[in-house]
């Protein structure tokens, strides 16, 4: 049998021992209290803090105000018809939403680039959004009078209030070469999408910048020219739906008219007379257009022609016209691409159209 070493065994009992017996020593009673230290000087109390949101959700609440908007937004042409692609440096200035608030800021007719990332017109564009974070950010930017690009015709710029804002985009583009009424000189053009481009609803609105050829009818403007807050009040007039009106921003839809707009000045309805006075206008913008065909003037996808009269005008095919010519076409593009059929200012449309008719 194996001695066991029992040596390392009664040390161990014996540390156990005296460790037991120190856990079980009673404390004594707590000494006195310290001398209290020195006070410091209490500190200023802090101003109180904003609540961080309490302005955001001005704007950020439970309204749905916002949300109708922004509704109405997405269902408008400004969100969904997709030209804002066009971000070059001379179409982003009123294609893109960035491209339109650097151009006025400085005052450029061009973006200093092409946009990267484009966006639509949209609520950033014409709202001063999160400048202030309150609700004062709704204010319209740039509602001054325009200095129109193509105003050959007026010496004074229009002033549509509200609807400048609108007017900085849906204006004709410069037109060169701009042919004098009278002149016997001869224009050359080399572009087949000569005209005012697709927009130039404010200046059919005022009643400026139609090639003024004499005729029937003196240039007048009909009350509409005059209509407080212009483009505002007759296309953001009561919405209905996500169809027209509010930020859709369309007065006609389908064949219906938004008359919200309108029965403020027209209290028994404006409609039919409407219907007619477009046909009116379409009429003579028909008559104006095959006689243009016929002059082998434009083609018929309503096109500048050039001189060999078949094919689109160009640089190695110009259009070379009388004032007469170039400005008669002008005003078909005029009145055509302004698409409202003559509401936006009936008597200077027929005056324009009609005038053109009989010069041809
Ligand atoms: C004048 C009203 C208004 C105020 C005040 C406001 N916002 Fe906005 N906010 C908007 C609008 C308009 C949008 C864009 C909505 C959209 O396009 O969906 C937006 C969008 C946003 C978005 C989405 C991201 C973006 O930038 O598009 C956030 C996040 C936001 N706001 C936070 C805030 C905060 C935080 C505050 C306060 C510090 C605030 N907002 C104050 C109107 C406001
Ligand atoms: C930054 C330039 C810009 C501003 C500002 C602007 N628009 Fe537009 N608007 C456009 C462009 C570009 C389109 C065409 C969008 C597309 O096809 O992608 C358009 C389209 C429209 C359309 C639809 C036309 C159609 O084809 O049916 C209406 C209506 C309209 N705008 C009215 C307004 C009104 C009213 C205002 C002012 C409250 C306004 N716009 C302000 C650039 C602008
Ligand atoms: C002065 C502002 C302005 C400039 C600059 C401009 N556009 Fe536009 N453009 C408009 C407006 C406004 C409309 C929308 C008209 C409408 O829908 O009734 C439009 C519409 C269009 C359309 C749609 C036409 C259609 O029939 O659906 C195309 C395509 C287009 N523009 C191309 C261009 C290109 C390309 C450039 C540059 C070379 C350019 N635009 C420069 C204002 C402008
Ligand atoms: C093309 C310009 C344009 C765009 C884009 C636009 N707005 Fe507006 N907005 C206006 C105009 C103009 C008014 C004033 C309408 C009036 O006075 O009848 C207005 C008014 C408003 C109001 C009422 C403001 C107030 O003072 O009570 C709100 C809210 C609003 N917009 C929200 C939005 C939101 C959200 C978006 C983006 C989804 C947006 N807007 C995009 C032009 C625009
Ligand atoms: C007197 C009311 C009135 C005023 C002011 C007005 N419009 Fe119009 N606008 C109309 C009517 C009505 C139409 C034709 C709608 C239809 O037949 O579908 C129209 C057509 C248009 C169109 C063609 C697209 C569409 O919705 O049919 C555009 C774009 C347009 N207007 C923009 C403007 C702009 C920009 C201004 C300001 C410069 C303006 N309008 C001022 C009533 C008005
Ligand atoms: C601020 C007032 C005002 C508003 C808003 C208004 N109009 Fe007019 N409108 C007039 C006046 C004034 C006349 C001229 C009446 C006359 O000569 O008997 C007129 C005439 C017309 C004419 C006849 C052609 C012409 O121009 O002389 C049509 C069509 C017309 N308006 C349609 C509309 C439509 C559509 C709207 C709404 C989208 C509208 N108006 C909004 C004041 C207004």
């Amino acid at each position: 049998m194996k001695k066991i070493k029992l040596l390392p065994f009664y040390a161990m009992l014996l540390m156990l021992a005296v460790i037991t017996a120190v856990s079980c020593t009673k404390e004594g009673p707590a000494g006195p209290a310290g001398a209290n230290g020195t006070n410091g000087t209490d500190g200023e109390d802090g101003i109180n803090g904003q609540d961080g949101t309490a302005t955001c959700i001005q704007c950020h609440d439970n309204s749905q105000v916002m949300f109708a908007k922004i509704n109405q937004w997405e269902h408008s042409i400004h969100a969904t018809g997709g030209n804002y692609e066009r971000n070059g440096t001379d179409c982003a200035p009123c294609h893109t939403s960035q491209g339109f608030l650097e151009r006025m800021a400085n005052g450029s007719m061009v973006t200093e680039e092409a946009i990267a990332n484009p966006n639509p017109v949209n609520c950033y564009t014409c709202h001063d959004i999160h400048k202030t974070y309150t609700p004062s950010d709704w204010a319209l930017l740039y509602t001054g009078a325009v200095d129109y690009w193509h105003n050959p015709t007026k010496a004074i710029t229009e002033d549509f209030e509200k609807g400048n804002l609108c007017s900085n985009c849906h204006q004709s583009r410069v037109v060169t070469p701009w042919p004098v009424v009278g002149s016997t000189d001869t224009y050359t053009i080399t572009s087949y999408r000569y005209g005012p481009h697709h927009g130039p609803m404010a200046n059919l609105l005022g009643g400026f910048g139609g090639y003024e050829i004499s005729g029937t009818y003196t240039f007048s403007d009909s009350p509409h020219t005059t209509i407080q807050d212009g483009c505002v009040a007759c296309h953001m007039a009561d919405a209905f739906g996500v169809e027209l009106g509010g930020h859709v921003m369309n007065v006609g839809y389908e064949g219906t008219l938004n008359e919200s707009g309108c029965v403020s000045c027209h209290p028994d309805g404006i409609e039919d007379e409407t219907v007619a006075m477009q046909e009116e206008i379409h009429a003579l913008l028909d008559s104006l257009g095959a006689k243009l065909m016929d002059m082998s003037i434009m083609d018929n996808t309503g096109y500048l022609l050039g001189d060999d009269g078949v094919n689109r005008a160009s640089s190695s095919n110009p259009a070379n016209l009388t004032a007469n010519e170039a400005g008669i076409f002008f005003n078909y593009k005029f009145v055509e691409e302004d698409r409202s059929g003559g509401v936006h200012n009936y008597k200077y449309a027929r005056a324009i159209l009609t005038n053109s008719l009989e010069a041809l």
